[in-house]
């Protein structure tokens, strides 16, 4: 992966912050959901190494499923459109959701989610998120699992992009440009 000129990336979480926290909340989700099946769904792609690491510190009652969604379309602001290009393949009837997110910005995209999976009658439906922006704290109602809340800048790596770049980082940094 290369920088192009006037890029700089400033490490904001490292990898061991990051697995320490996301054990945390596999254990939290562990007490609340208790011998519960959950069904983990996993926003794609930004959501691909957290969704691998928090499932596999949450035993065998969960299983995936991956949505897909655009709201931001390579561009640094969020478009203010949502749009579904890839729905789960299991039915939500009467089983407890829990939707992965990477991080929540405006909450655009999963307030959207959320009233999409609500039709769905799920017994219970919920979010976490490894990040949470400033912007995003008004809703608070939005997400019940918050990894961390971060100063309001553009962060990639660890499941993040710029443009499809950045996701193979394998820490959290903010995405600096000159
Ligand atoms: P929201 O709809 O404004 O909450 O935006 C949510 C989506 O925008 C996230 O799921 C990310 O895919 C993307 N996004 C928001 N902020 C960032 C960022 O700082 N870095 C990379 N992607 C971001
Ligand atoms: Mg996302």
């Amino acid at each position: 992966m290369s920088l192009l000129p006037g890029e700089w990336l400033e490490p904001l979480l490292t990898e061991d912050q990051i697995l320490t926290r996301v054990k945390d909340l596999a254990a939290q989700i562990r007490a609340d959901y208790g011998d519960e099946d959950v069904l983990l769904v996993g926003v794609l792609k930004g959501s691909y190494l957290f969704l691998a690491d928090l499932a596999r510190n949450l035993g065998l009652n969960a299983s995936i499923e991956f949505v897909q969604v655009s709201s931001y379309h390579d561009q640094k602001s969020t478009s203010g459109v949502v749009q579904i290009r890839k729905d789960v393949d299991t039915t939500m009837e009467g089983k407890h959701v829990l939707i992965v997110e990477d991080i929540v910005d405006t909450g655009l995209t999963l307030k959207h989610l959320k009233e999409l999976f609500e039709v769905r009658r799920p017994r219970s439906l919920e979010v976490c998120s490894l990040l949470r922006k400033p912007e995003a704290i008004e809703h608070d109602a939005l997400v019940k699992y918050v990894g961390f809340d971060i100063p309001s800048a553009f962060v990639v790596g660890y499941g993040l992009d710029y443009g499809e770049r950045f996701r193979t980082l394998p820490y959290i940094a903010v995405l600096h440009e000159s």
